[in-house]
């Protein structure tokens, strides 16, 4: 298999998860298009991956409007071509008690964190059933597998991400077509460092493993999955949260 005339296109790509999963895949071989939300971090954070020695192909669109996926899609496609593998790994947080949780906090986090998913999966799965091949890799989180105090919208859209990838991988199973979750645990990227220390603190003090994960080794596992030995592995969800909730 020529390795390096395979696409990857990850969501989120300018964060901290989404920056080691392109340096990995572009390790693997792939052609990496990195998408963003905002051009001014977007262009340092491609300056920075240059000056490290990785050529990012960039495009922006908001995953969670549907037309702006589907003319990156496109876009991605007439410059390299098809799409093999997605990571969908766009995300945000918007915390607070579900007492005080305003309507605009519900749908911000279900736009970025759910609906992303199916606009970007929606305009690539057809090309990916065409060829039959294609991986997709949905990063969801350990909570959307158990509870979080304040994360009600968050853990609806990460525990609704896993049911699409159980239907997707069953409707895509015989077509050479692999989709997975991956569910990390608390990992030093902004977005965790961004709860209050105290919080967090405690958090992680309930880690078997006794710290925080790396974006690396999360990076590891996308690697692993969208390998084309991992032909046989579809509709799991890989937990990756150092013991912090085992079941
Ligand atoms: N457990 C029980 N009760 C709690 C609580 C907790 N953890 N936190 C707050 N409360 C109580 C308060 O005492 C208060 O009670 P009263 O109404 O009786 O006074 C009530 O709940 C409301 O408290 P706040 O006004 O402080 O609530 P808030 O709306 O400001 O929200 C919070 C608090 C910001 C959500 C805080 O609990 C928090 O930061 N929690 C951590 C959230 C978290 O882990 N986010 C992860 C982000 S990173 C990520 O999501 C990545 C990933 O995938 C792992």
């Amino acid at each position: 298999m020529e390795k390096q005339k395979y696409i990857a296109l990850v969501t989120g790509a300018t964060g901290g998860l989404g920056t080691h999963i392109c340096k990995r895949l572009s390790d693997d071989g792939y052609v990496v298009c990195a998408n963003y939300r905002s051009r001014d971090k977007a262009e340092a954070w491609q300056a920075q991956m240059r000056s490290e020695g990785y050529e990012f192909h960039l495009y922006q669109a908001d995953v969670s409007d549907y037309d702006a996926v589907g003319a990156m899609v496109e876009a991605i496609h007439n410059d390299h071509g098809a799409v093999d593998v997605l990571v969908n790994n766009a995300g945000i947080t918007r915390d607070g008690a579900f007492k005080k949780m305003s309507r605009d906090n519900w749908d911000a986090v279900i736009g970025a964190n759910l609906t992303s998913v199916f606009n970007c999966c929606r305009h690539v799965i057809n090309p990916m059933l065409d060829r039959s091949y294609g991986r997709i890799i949905n990063i969801s989180s350990v909570n959307g597998q158990r509870a979080q105090f304040g994360q009600v919208n968050y853990a609806a859209a990460k525990a609704g991400m896993h049911g699409i990838t159980k239907t997707l991988a069953i409707e895509t199973a015989s077509k050479g077509i692999t989709v997975n979750t991956i569910s990390p645990g608390y990992v030093a990227t902004d977005m965790v460092m961004a709860v209050a220390p105290e919080v967090r603190n405690k958090i992680i003090e309930g880690i078997p493993v006794g710290r925080m994960g790396g974006t690396e080794e999360i990076a590891h596992l996308v690697s692993f999955l969208t390998s084309p030995h991992s032909a046989f592995i579809t509709g799991a969800n890989y937990a990756i949260n150092g013991g912090q909730h085992v079941y």
